[in-house]
């Protein structure tokens, strides 16, 4: 059988450290979120939170496979949702356990950035895991959307939150409340999608943002996706404080010093990641 989450290791352009590519991998079923890729995810992230190497993220869908003799090719998908074959027949009670602890808030607890590559459908769970990414790069063929309402439901991978963060509460209003499909475009204009590019561009435009990301020091970047993520749960004025922290805090690291250094004498940081 496939293995329905692969993960390559790419080489950083400096030499030092990896970009780790996560390939969701049932294109027959559009990429949807069963069981063993929810569970497969939650390992990946525990496997990147305790790797040396891995300095960045991308997270993306299988293309589709080629169809059988006279019939039609799957559509490209980022992630189709969760697979809704497994809601059948269940209650509250086992859909609590099964999204207790979940892949998605694995992801979006990640320390290191992450990136989600969107090539075709990103609906339901799929959206939910593109905005638990850092940033999102699309293709002009993606399409985002929450049709969850069509279902009697509502997004159950912290979509409802995150959605609103961003793109605000009256864009996320109406995505859930209609279900309705949002194209590329759209989503590029409201800010779902950092950036917007031709298929067949999409693959070195996100490693092109991977590379620059990775090439950071891996401590620094922590630091700053945590205290970039504190705007999302505190006010202003304590933001500014664990930011006020973070940032002095840096100037006891070996990488500060090696970036102010590398400036001042025109080279290239060598960092630590300390
Ligand atoms: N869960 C389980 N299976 C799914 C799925 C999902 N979320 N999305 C697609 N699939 C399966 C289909 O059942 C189909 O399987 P089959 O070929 O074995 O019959 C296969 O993926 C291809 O999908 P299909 O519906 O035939 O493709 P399409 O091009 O006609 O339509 C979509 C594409 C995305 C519009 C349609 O598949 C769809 O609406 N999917 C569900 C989206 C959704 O509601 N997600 C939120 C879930 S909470």
């Amino acid at each position: 059988m496939d293995e329905v989450v692969i993960i390559e290791e790419i080489e950083c352009e400096n030499g030092d450290g990896t970009i780790a590519k996560v390939t969701i991998n049932r294109p027959d079923k559009l990429n949807s979120l069963n069981q063993d890729v929810v569970r497969e995810l939650k390992k990946m992230c525990k496997w990147v939170e305790e790797s040396d190497s891995v300095r960045c993220v991308i997270i993306t869908g299988a293309k589709p496979n080629a169809p059988p003799e006279g019939k039609r090719a799957k559509p490209n998908s980022f992630v189709a949702g969760a697979d809704i074959t497994e809601f059948a027949g269940k209650g509250s009670k086992e859909i609590r356990e099964i999204f207790r602890d979940n892949a998605i808030e694995a992801i979006w607890n990640l320390s290191k950035p992450t990136i989600a590559m969107v090539d075709g459908f990103a609906l339901g769970g799929g959206c939910e895991v593109a905005c638990s990414c850092d940033i999102r790069i699309a293709s002009t063929r993606a399409i985002f959307g929450t049709p969850e309402i069509k279902l009697g439901l509502i997004p159950g991978y912290g979509g409802t939150q995150r959605l609103v963060h961003l793109v605000g509460y009256g864009r996320a209003m109406e995505m859930m409340m209609t279900g309705n499909n949002v194209s590329a475009e759209d989503a590029y204009r409201i800010g779902l999608a950092n950036h917007l590019c031709e298929p067949e561009d999409l693959e070195n435009k996100t490693m092109q943002i991977a590379q620059t990301i990775a090439s950071k020091s891996a401590n620094t970047m922590k630091v700053a996706k945590k205290t970039i993520r504190a705007a999302l749960d505190n006010g202003i004025t304590e933001g500014v404080e664990i930011e006020a922290i973070a940032f002095a805090d840096l100037f006891d690291t070996e990488d500060q010093e090696i970036g102010v250094q590398a400036f001042l004498n025109r080279s290239e940081p060598e960092w630590k990641h300390r």
